[in-house]
């Protein structure tokens, strides 16, 4: 199969509903948990996508069986102690630092030896902050150049913890909550603020947690170690693949779309608050809560005068995997934007702030960057007509789409490759752009 997306026209309006596949973060936790209870556990709308996929290998891997029927997964749990494991086991995690992170949370009363093992761009990613933690907890655990392929070994003799996640990591907050849910005694969390899915469920499972928010941070505390039963659990919609056509519609003429059934737990929406602040006039139709979560569907209008942002630091977790369809919209805007302290995009499955400055620079795009802070400068009239080859990008696949709504909406002759890095979250992706007119080879 030809690994690279041909795209020389730009996309002709459109006015369409469309439902994205279901949230990546939601999926992974609730198959890992699903692991860790007592009973069948029911989830439908699970993401399909590599990273999910790969989390249900690990937890068959380690003593979990998972049926699918329909829409649904029918996964088997037998409690926290229940993993039965073959010997020298290897786990492979693929790209997914959430699936290695999280993993290693739960791996932390093996009593053998495990080795954990990703793809390219995992095996370049920071570890040290989750064997850190991990450590202190009694665990053994050994990394490579501070990454992965990590060996961990660890004790039926846990210690509860003090904890500063400060960061704003829900990967490293996670991976403890969970190593706490097997751990003896009050694990204490101050956390940085990050999404807090995984407190959610926690919370709904009954699972003993206590929760208090300041401005700057949360703190959690658990005490483990807490069996809990099988559930149900209907995923909604991922924001972050939702951002895409946000951004499509935004930026292209005359076009309406709504997204239907979108978790929009505040932890997630930056993009929509950031964006209307520039402007936009996103909004939520049908708003619910599931399980604790906010759900809604969301409605976006073409908007051609969309303005600058000076993007409020406290905003950049609740964006965190967005940034780069922002830089996007900030191409586009009228005057000067500015970002700081994003030095935790280079920390994801590329290093997206450089590749995002590259990016902006090979579009014509003007950018200052000290540090981690950088100014983009606007031009609502961007329009791009030279050739342009996307390559090279550790096969990040927010990259790929990113590139793919900026050639639908800015313009010029685009070969994208690696087309197949949408497996990891949204294998769709195509499909919808397709939908909505996109030509597209
Ligand atoms: C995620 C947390 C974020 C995010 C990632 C998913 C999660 O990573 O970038 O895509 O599901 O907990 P960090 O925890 O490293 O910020």
């Amino acid at each position: 199969m030809k690994n690279f997306l041909v795209i020389n026209n730009k996309i002709k309006s459109f006015n369409k509903n469309i439902t994205v596949s279901g949230d990546k973060s939601l999926s992974i936790r609730a198959v890992l948990l699903a692991s860790q209870a007592i009973g069948k556990s029911r989830i439908s709308n699970l993401l399909e996508s590599e990273d999910v996929l790969n989390s249900l290998k690990v937890i068959k891997k380690l003593g979990s069986n998972f049926k699918k029927k329909n829409n649904l997964y029918e996964i088997d749990g037998y409690g926290l102690n229940s993993f039965y494991l073959k010997k020298k086991l290897r786990i492979y995690t693929g790209n997914s630092g959430t699936l290695a992170r999280l993993i290693l949370g739960l791996l932390v009363n093996v009593n053998q030896e495990v080795k954990i093992y990703g793809d390219k761009s995992l095996s370049k990613r920071d570890f040290s902050r989750i064997s850190n933690p991990l450590k202190v907890f009694g665990v053994n655990i050994k990394l490579s150049n501070n990454s992965l392929p990590a060996t961990i070994i660890g004790t039926k003799y846990l210690r509860p913890i003090n904890y500063f996640e400060n960061l704003g990591s829900a990967q490293c907050k996670s991976a403890i909550m969970l190593a706490a849910l097997k751990t003896n005694g009050v694990t204490k969390i101050k956390a940085k603020k990050s999404r807090n899915h995984t407190e959610l469920l926690f919370q709904n499972l009954n699972i003993p947690i206590k929760l208090k928010k300041t401005k700057k941070f949360d703190f959690i505390e658990i005490n483990g170690p807490s069996n809990f039963s099988s559930f149900n659990y209907n995923i909604p919609g991922d924001i972050s693949s939702s951002a895409f056509f946000i951004v499509l519609t935004l930026l292209s003429k005359n076009s309406s779309i709504l997204i239907k059934n979108i978790n929009i737990n505040p932890s997630r929406t930056g993009i929509i608050k950031i964006l209307n602040k520039m402007n936009a006039n996103i909004t939520f139709k049908n708003k619910k809560v599931y399980k604790g979560e906010a759900v809604a569907d969301i409605f976006v209008k073409s908007k051609s005068n969309i303005k600058s942002i000076k993007c409020p630091e406290y905003m950049n977790s609740s964006a965190i995997d967005e940034f780069l369809i922002i830089f996007l919209v900030a191409a586009k805007a009228k005057g000067i934007s500015t970002f700081k302290n994003l030095g935790e995009l280079n920390k994801k499955e590329s290093p997206r702030l450089d590749i995002g400055i590259n990016f902006l620079k090979k579009i014509g795009v003007k950018v200052l960057r000290k540090k981690n802070d950088i100014q983009i400068y606007g031009n609502p009239k961007l329009k791009l007509k030279d050739e342009y080859i996307m390559k090279d990008f550790l096969k990040d696949h927010r990259v790929f789409m990113m590139s793919s709504v900026a050639a639908l909406t800015l313009g010029g002759k685009w070969k994208i490759y690696d087309q197949d890095s949408i497996k990891t979250s949204f294998p769709n992706f195509i499909k919808i752009i397709k939908k909505l007119g996109a030509i597209i080879n």
